[in-house]
């Protein structure tokens, strides 16, 4: 969502705010801003865009050894440079910068406005900025206690003042907050790529913590203004893992590092000798994974249609009813937790503020809740009872790739372990796991060979609306590619079961509509391509994504072909060619394929 940066020490802060700046675009950039404290007090600069916006416009003088900085994905008020962070009390004191909701925002403006206070945003920020600056507190850390007991919500919080121009006040609520500890300086962000080239040591704050954060160090202190006294860890991510070198954009690099992505979340963790894996990360005995008698599965986005294929994998595989369900969705239908129910949530970012109230739903009924995390240390990884990490490394690109095949490759690490338990046999062991050592070279095969995928994508690219639709197995693989397409073209995309097409869907059918049609060689191929007839029947164009046993030669469809793997995992090798289309598509249409319009790469607002 939005990004938070940070700076007090010996050196002008705004090199550091505008590189943690643009290391965070990703995770929005509809406005940009940075406040840097000087001699001459604060001067705050806000533009409507890219950091790089911001960098041209910042002043050439701005010499200030502490400042903070904001990059926004606007939730209350339009893109606007008013709207945009850093926001001022009224005497210009206090500046901040926040990441997350005040809900009851709008109360508090009306107050503030009643009290002859002329807010200057629409935002729902500005109001801490003036709680805080009118709080009679004698210290800044006492002043930011005062405001933050006054709003509900969620944030993380890096606040400056004119009267304390030693520190930064920080305080996290529901939104990431990482300190960067350096010599003679410190570093504030809201995620570790601003931080990684500068330090390896870092304090995850948790919710309810503060922190006073000086160029000399740090002092964590929870809401009652006991000290926590946090200590820093090493974090383990590279520098170069942050950059998109040799490729043209993150997401390319990123398709491209899934067979060696889809190698790591499997390293170590195939037991051949007993045909099951070692997930010791789940921190639960044999005897307590035997006692669940369903899995619900929670993400949202990609993570949930990833989720689809892995209740369909678990149910396969470990005979267990699994279904999966929007973590955004789950908390407001007043759900039923059950003690035998395991609860699986899957996220990239761990920081999904849907999928990690989800988990705090479960937690508060009681209910044992693991995740599939791809960042470690995150909000989601901390909340759970255990869990699988994905091991996919630093994911940029908005666009979820190789992060959600490492998701599918861990529902199958998930599913043959809950199976074996039950009453999968080794040899279905045996020949899943082998079927998963195949796949990274699968995926590579794929990836090098994706001449008919761009053919493909460049007829998909003239249409304003496509038709994915696949069953069963297949039905995941067509939700993600036209998720995908929708992300990333902005070409209108919907996915359907197969079986449903004549259900309504196929008034639609024209010669401008394409439909890709997941065509796998299993149970239902014949019933697929009586489908895909249908369609070719009623003038519509068909893509087929489909295995090297198919036959398709006696009907106009132009096909992907894909190597064939054990019919549990066809799906994680089919959503790959969709993934190549939407890419393609996009940069047909000469899309910003790592940060489309819109998004954001982790989101962490309701
Ligand atoms: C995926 O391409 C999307 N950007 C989006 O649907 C994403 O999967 C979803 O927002 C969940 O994110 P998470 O995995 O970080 O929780």
């Amino acid at each position: 969502m939005c990004g938070i940066v940070g700076y007090i020490g010996s050196r002008p802060a705004r090199p550091f705010l505008v590189e943690g700046l643009t290391r965070l675009e990703y995770r929005g950039y509809d406005s940009a801003g940075v406040a840097v404290l000087g001699a001459s007090g604060t001067t705050v600069v806000k533009q409507v865009g890219r950091v790089r916006q911001l960098e041209q416009t910042l002043p050439k003088r701005m010499a200030g050894k502490l400042g903070i900085g904001h990059t926004r994905w606007a939730t209350h008020g339009p893109a606007t440079a008013a709207n945009a962070h850093p926001h001022q009390g009224a005497a210009g004191r206090i500046a901040l910068v926040h990441n997350g909701i005040i809900d009851n925002a709008a109360g508090l403006r009306a107050q503030l406005t009643e009290s002859g206070i002329a807010l200057s945003s629409d935002t729902d920020t500005e109001v801490l900025a003036h709680l805080i600056e009118r709080s009679a507190a004698d210290t800044l850390e006492d002043a930011v206690l005062d405001a933050l007991e006054r709003v509900t919500g969620t944030y993380a919080l890096a606040v400056i003042d004119t009267a304390h121009p030693d520190r930064i006040v920080v305080a996290r609520s529901g939104s990431p907050l990482i300190l960067g500890v350096g010599s003679g300086e410190m570093l504030i962000a809201s995620d570790l790529a601003a931080l990684v080239r500068h330090t390896n040591q870092v304090v995850h704050l948790d919710d309810g913590e503060l922190a006073t954060v000086t160029a000399g160090g740090f002092a964590t202190f929870d809401r009652s203004r006991t000290a926590t006294e946090r200590q820093p860890v090493e974090i383990a991510v590279a520098a170069e893992d942050l950059e998109h070198s040799g490729y043209e954009t993150y997401l390319l690099k990123e398709l491209h590092e899934q067979p060696a992505a889809a190698e790591l979340v499997m390293r170590g963790r195939l037991d051949e000798r007993f045909a099951t894996t070692r997930l010791d990360g789940l921190r639960m005995d044999p005897r307590e994974l035997r006692s669940f008698t369903r899995v619900k599965i929670l993400g949202c986005g990609s993570a949930y249609y990833i989720g689809q294929f892995g209740a369909q994998l678990i149910e396969d595989l470990a005979r267990i009813p699994a279904d999966a369900e929007p973590a955004s969705e789950f908390r407001y239908r007043q759900p039923i937790i059950e003690p035998s129910t395991l609860y699986v949530v899957v996220s990239q970012s761990g920081e999904t503020a849907d999928t990690a109230f989800a988990v705090a739903e479960i937690r508060r009924k009681g209910g044992r809740v693991v995740g599939l995390v791809n960042v470690v240390g995150s909000t989601i990884a901390r909340a759970v009872d255990g869990g699988i990490y994905l091991h996919a490394g630093p994911e940029i690109s908005v666009a979820s790739t190789k992060a959600l095949t490492n998701m599918g490759v861990a529902f199958a690490l998930l599913a043959v372990h809950l199976g074996r338990l039950h009453d999968l046999s080794f040899a279905d062991g045996q020949r899943i796991l082998a079927a998963l050592h195949r796949l990274p070279g699968q995926i590579e095969q794929i990836l090098g060979d994706d001449g008919a995928i761009a053919a493909i994508a460049a007829r998909l690219a003239g249409a304003r609306s496509a038709l994915y639709i696949g069953r069963v197995r297949g039905f995941p693989v067509a939700r993600e590619g036209a998720q995908k397409l929708k992300e990333i073209s902005y070409i209108h995309a919907e996915a359907y079961q197969t079986s449903e097409l004549k259900h309504g869907p196929l008034a639609l059918i024209d010669p401008d509509l394409p439909t890709v049609a997941v065509i796998g060689d299993d149970a239902l191929t014949d019933r697929n391509i009586a489908a895909a007839q249908q369609v070719l029947a009623r003038g519509g164009p068909v893509y087929a994504i489909t295995h090297p046993g198919v036959d398709l030669a006696h009907l106009p469809v132009e096909t992907i072909v894909v190597p064939k793997s054990e019919p549990e995992l066809d799906p994680l090798l089919m959503i790959i060619p969709t993934q190549l289309l939407a890419y393609h598509a996009a940069v047909a249409l000469g899309r910003d394929v790592d940060k489309p319009r819109n998004l954001a790469k982790s989101v962490t607002v309701e």
